[in-house]
C-alpha cells in the first residue's frame, strides 16, 4: 500500500534534509543524505509515489509542492557538494604535495672500463679512415700463431712468447700470444688490396705485476696493397699516435719479428720536447713468406703490419700507473672514467 501523501511532511522533511545537508562535511556524508531522501525507500522518492494515489484535483497542488521542494533540495545539494568536492580537491592536493627539492635516491650509471674507451677510441680511428675491423679466435690454431707467421717449428723466437698450449698437444691450440695471428686469416678470406684492424685479448704465462698481465689486449694494423712502404706505415702510426694523445712525434727503431722485414718498435715522444719516448707499438712490411702463406703474390703487393699494446694506450692516456688496477674490475675505479672525453 502506499504512503499517504502529506505536505506537512514533506514540508517537514525538507527542513530536516536541508539541515542535514548543510551540517555533511564531506561527499560522503552528502551521498548518504541523498539516498536517505531518494534512494528506493528515501522520504521524497515515497512522497513522489504517493502522489500517484491522490485524488485527481488534490494531485496537481501536491505534484507542484512536491516539485518546489525538490527543486530546493537540490539546489542546496548541489551546492554543498560543489562545496566539499572543492574542499576535499584541496585537502588531496595538500596531502600528496612533492618537495622537488628533496635528496632522492640515485642509480649509479655503469661506467666504461678504461680498455673499452681505449679500443672504442682506435677503433674510431679506423673506420674514419675506411678500413675494417676484423676479428679472430682466441684459441688458436698454432699455424695462425706461428707457422703461417714465419716461425720455423723449432724457432727460438717462438720462446719470445711464453705460450700456453692446449692439450691434447696433438690439438696444436694455442691461446693466441698476438693478434697477429688475424693477419693470415684476413688475407685468406679479404679481397685485397686490404686495409684492416682488429683489436682482442692475446695471452702470455707472464705473472701479474705493475706492467704485465698474463691477459691483455692488442690491436693489429694490416694494409696489403701495392707499391705500399715503410713511409706508409709511419704515417699511420704518426696519425693514429696523434689522434691518440694529440700532436705527437713518433720515431721507429730497428727491431725483430719473425712476420716483418724490415721490423721496428715504434716509440713515442711524451710530454713534447723534453718529454720521455715511450715504447707503443711493433711494425714492420709484412714477410714475404707471410703473404706466400696466405697465397698472395710478394711479387705484386706489399704489406705494413703494426701491433699496439692496448693497456700501454689505456695507461698513458688515463694516466694509470699500475697494472692491477686494470684487471681487478673494481668498479669505483672504472667510474672515474664514465664520462669516456
Ligand atoms: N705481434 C707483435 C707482438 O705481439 C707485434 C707486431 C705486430 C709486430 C705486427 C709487427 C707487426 O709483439
Amino acid at each position: 500500500m502506499n504512503a499517504v501523501f502529506d505536505s506537512s511532511d514533506l514540508s517537514s522533511s525538507l527542513k530536516e534534509g536541508l539541515k542535514q545537508i548543510e551540517e555533511a562535511q564531506s561527499s560522503k556524508d552528502l551521498e548518504s543524505v541523498h539516498s536517505k531522501y531518494f534512494g528506493s525507500q528515501g522520504l521524497f522518492s515515497l512522497a513522489s509515489k504517493s502522489i500517484g494515489s491522490l485524488q485527481k484535483e488534490e494531485r496537481k497542488e501536491a505534484g507542484e509542492f512536491f516539485g518546489r521542494c525538490k527543486k530546493e533540495f537540490d539546489g542546496a545539494f548541489l551546492k554543498k557538494k560543489e562545496e566539499v568536492e572543492a574542499k576535499e580537491e584541496k585537502e588531496k592536493l595538500e596531502s600528496e604535495r612533492v618537495d622537488m627539492t628533496l635528496p632522492f635516491t640515485r642509480f649509479p650509471m655503469g661506467s666504461l672500463h678504461p680498455i673499452t674507451l681505449a679500443s672504442r677510441k682506435i677503433e674510431a680511428f679506423f673506420t674514419s679512415l675506411g678500413w675494417s675491423l676484423g676479428e679472430g679466435p682466441e684459441i688458436e690454431h698454432a699455424w695462425y700463431n706461428f707457422d703461417a707467421l714465419n716461425f720455423p717449428p723449432d724457432h727460438p723466437a717462438r720462446q719470445m712468447q711464453d705460450t700456453f698450449y692446449l692439450s691434447p698437444e696433438e690439438s696444436c691450440l694455442v691461446l693466441r700470444t698476438q693478434t697477429s695471428s688475424t693477419q693470415v686469416r684476413e688475407l685468406i678470406s679479404g679481397p685485397l688490396p686490404l686495409y684492416t684492424a682488429s683489436i682482442g685479448k692475446v695471452f702470455r704465462s707472464d705473472p701479474l705485476d705493475a706492467f704485465h698481465s698474463p691477459v691483455f689486449h692488442q690491436c693489429e694494423g694490416l694494409a696489403v696493397d701495392e707499391g705500399l712502404s715503410v713511409s706508409d706505415l709511419k704515417g699511420i702510426l704518426k696519425a693514429l699516435s696523434t689522434y691518440l694523445f694529440g700532436e705527437a712525434d713518433i720515431r721507429l727503431r730497428p727491431s725483430y719479428f719473425p712476420f716483418t722485414e724490415p721490423s721496428f718498435e715504434m716509440d713515442m715522444l711524451l710530454g713534447g720536447e723534453g718529454g720521455k719516448w715511450v715504447e707503443l707499438a711493433g711494425a714492420g712490411m709484412v714477410h714475404p713468406n707471410v703473404l706466400k702463406s696466405a697465397g698472395v703474390d710478394p711479387g705484386k703487393y706489399t704489406g705494413f703490419a703494426f701491433g699496439i699494446g692496448i693497456e700501454r694506450v689505456a695507461m698513458l692516456k688515463y694516466g694509470v700507473k699500475d697494472m692491477h688496477d686494470l684487471v681487478e674490475g673494481d668498479e669505483r675505479f672504472s667510474r672515474q672514467f664514465a664520462m669516456g672525453e
